[in-house]
């Protein structure tokens, strides 16, 4: 195969040779401690700390219960807060903790300014980013504005209110079709199964107009054309940055603005807006509208002290289109899911790799990788599974099951390929600790809306939002001090315990570390990538004064001349790199 040495993506190295830049804990504590008020207001595209950065998601839900109701909240992540410094990261984002009906696992808010009970108070928000930007960690913050839950006060005031009210004209409200208005406004259907839109009953008990939600009943849309909804998130934003927080994921990033006349769509429902296939843009995704709202917020944050930074989560494709949401007046980073989404083979992976980083270079923002989050099966078991037939929504009782030692094993040799990578990571709670999906988790158990609204067909995200196991022997592995947990954990989730892998050679665990603790010292993030010449199964490029070479084939192939200083597993008896193993060496 021929692997041209990357066009672009080399001016952030521009002096080659130049040992790079020094980064360690001690200097980021230092920066993180000083009044936050006083930092470095430069938001530099090319040095700005999220362009390298490693960036953990925390799921509240599923990450450590303080309380033993078997629901994680946010006394629990402030104790547990040095496992992420040990680990090695540079920032924490976390999944929704705002008041809701929990309709979707709090991504349906009733308030965007405060803390459900169910994960604490306002107060153990404030000490959780003090504690975590104490130690050196950035906080980012989820923001959900494509929909509010139909528990906010403004979906009460606009089913109180007429049709054609103001109150309504927050959201998407329309009369249905036929004579009796009896057929939803169009054929669009949601996410998670069923149709997109539901018909209220009016104030004075008739049957009356059509709300549309593409996800839950209960995430009613926003109408973003209405100045209201624009007004009130550009002050939910500053709320929240008043508070200290380092930045925002932005859900469904694409989806704010919808197709003024709201057109038909024949397809089958996804989240993801691809242009692979010749095929027009979906009138609910990638309209050219959003762009305006986040060229607003830009403003906003750009107003603020210090490097605050906005994530888009839109599932948008080609990486061209993507990129179009990080152009210099946009947001800093979107989620690379074209790079989650490529199948485990040479030629996929240097075809996601080389177009993601000249699509994020043509616009002069930093690339960002991620294999794992709470909507995808998680990458241990997802590598492990037979794709040919379409990538599964959730995995249950009864369906084909992953080869867990080949998925864990493939999954260790594509992070240790990815922290290898210039850009940004982000990586979901558990996969430090190799952690499967819980693939049969009895359907009794099921909270994802996606199994009952897709008829029981779609098992959905259940399984990769398990409480994460950090003692084998304690009540819920350690998650809680009961042993309660809203999801069921697996039996073997002992043998994944954090306790069982910290100081063991060889571990996930450990392995993470020394990825990350050598991606911090080679500075392995603002490097610059150059693919060597290798065969049909194999990659290899060099990186910061790394050469990392992954076999994706079954014949073994020797290493890169130099310092054997990470691999995914065992090289075999002749010191050769066997299938599915990744390996980082320093010239010597
Ligand atoms: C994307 C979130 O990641 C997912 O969990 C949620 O269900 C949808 N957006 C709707 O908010
Ligand atoms: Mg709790």
């Amino acid at each position: 195969m021929n692997r041209p040495r990357h066009p672009g993506h080399t001016e952030r190295n521009p002096t080659p040779g130049t040992p790079p830049r020094q980064r360690t804990l001690d200097t980021r504590e230092k920066a993180l401690n000083s009044n936050p008020t006083h930092q470095d207001t430069s938001a530099d595209p090319t040095t700005g700390w999220w362009t390298e950065a490693v960036i953990y998601q925390i799921y509240p839900r599923s990450f450590a219960d303080s309380d033993g109701d078997g629901v994680g909240d946010l006394p629990g992540i402030t104790a547990r807060l040095d496992h992420l410094t040990e680990l090695g990261v540079d920032a924490v984002w976390l999944s929704p903790f705002y008041p809701s009906p929990q309709a979707d696992a709090g991504y349906d808010v009733a308030d965007y300014r405060d803390v459900d009970p169910l994960f604490g108070t306002l107060a153990d928000a404030d000490k959780l980013i003090t504690e975590s930007r104490a130690r050196g960690l950035r906080v980012i913050v989820d923001l959900v504005p494509n929909h509010t839950s139909s528990a906010h006060r403004w979906f009460a005031a606009a089913l109180a209110a007429a049709p054609g009210s103001p109150e309504r004209d927050r959201y998407v409200f329309r009369d249905g079709k036929g004579p009796d208005g009896a057929q939803p406004p169009n054929d669009w259907q949601s996410v998670f199964g069923g149709p997109a839109w539901t018909r209220i009953t009016e104030a004075d008990g008739r049957p009356g107009q059509w709300y549309l939600h593409l996800f839950d009943t209960g995430q009613p849309d926003l109408n973003w054309d209405n100045p209201q909804v624009r007004a009130e998130f550009l002050d939910v934003l500053r709320f929240w940055l008043d508070r200290g927080v380092d930045g925002f994921r932005v859900d469904v990033a694409h989806g704010l603005i919808k197709q003024a006349d709201l057109a038909d769509w024949e397809e089958p429902q996804e989240i993801l807006s691809g242009q692979t296939v010749d095929k027009p843009r979906p009138p609910m995704w990638d309209q050219d509208g959003v762009h305006e709202v986040y060229r607003e917020w830009r403003a906003l944050l750009d107003s603020y002290p210090g490097e605050r930074v906005l994530v888009a989560e839109a599932w948008v494709e080609p990486a061209e289109r993507l990129a179009r949401y990080v152009r210099p007046d946009e947001m800093h980073q979107a989620f690379n899911f074209e790079f989650l989404l490529a199948s485990w083979t040479a030629p996929a992976q240097y075809a996601v790799i080389t177009r993601s980083l000249e699509a994020t270079d043509a616009v002069g923002a930093p690339t960002t990788w991620v294999l794992s989050n709470h909507d995808v099966v998680r990458h241990a078991s997802r590598l492990g599974l037979d794709t040919s037939a379409g990538r599964p929504n959730g995995v249950g009782i009864g369906d084909p099951q992953p080869d867990a030692a080949l998925g864990l094993r493939r999954a260790r040799a594509a992070t240790l390929l990815m922290l290898a990578l210039p850009g940004s990571a982000y990586l979901f709670q558990g996969e430090e600790l190799g952690l499967p999906e819980h693939t049969t988790m009895p359907d009794e158990a099921r909270q994802d809306p996606t199994w009952l609204r897709s008829g029981q067909t779609q098992r959905g995200r259940d399984g990769c939002r398990v409480p994460i196991p950090w003692e084998a022997d304690a009540p819920s592995y350690g998650f809680g001090p009961t042993d309660a947990s809203w999801l069921p954990q697996p039996p073997m989730w002992a043998e994944y315990a954090l306790d069982r892998q910290r100081g063991t050679p060889g571990s996930t665990y450990e392995l993470y570390r020394t990825a990350l603790r050598l991606r911090r010292e080679h500075g392995l993030g603002r490097g610059t990538l150059r693919w060597r010449e290798t065969g049909d199964e194999v990659l290899a490029f060099d990186n910061a004064g790394l050469t990392v070479l992954t076999n994706f084939g079954p014949t073994p192939v020797p290493p890169p001349a130099g310092e054997l200083v990470a691999t995914s597993g065992p090289l075999d008896a002749d010191s050769r790199v066997p299938a599915d193993v990744t390996v980082w060496v320093r010239a010597s």
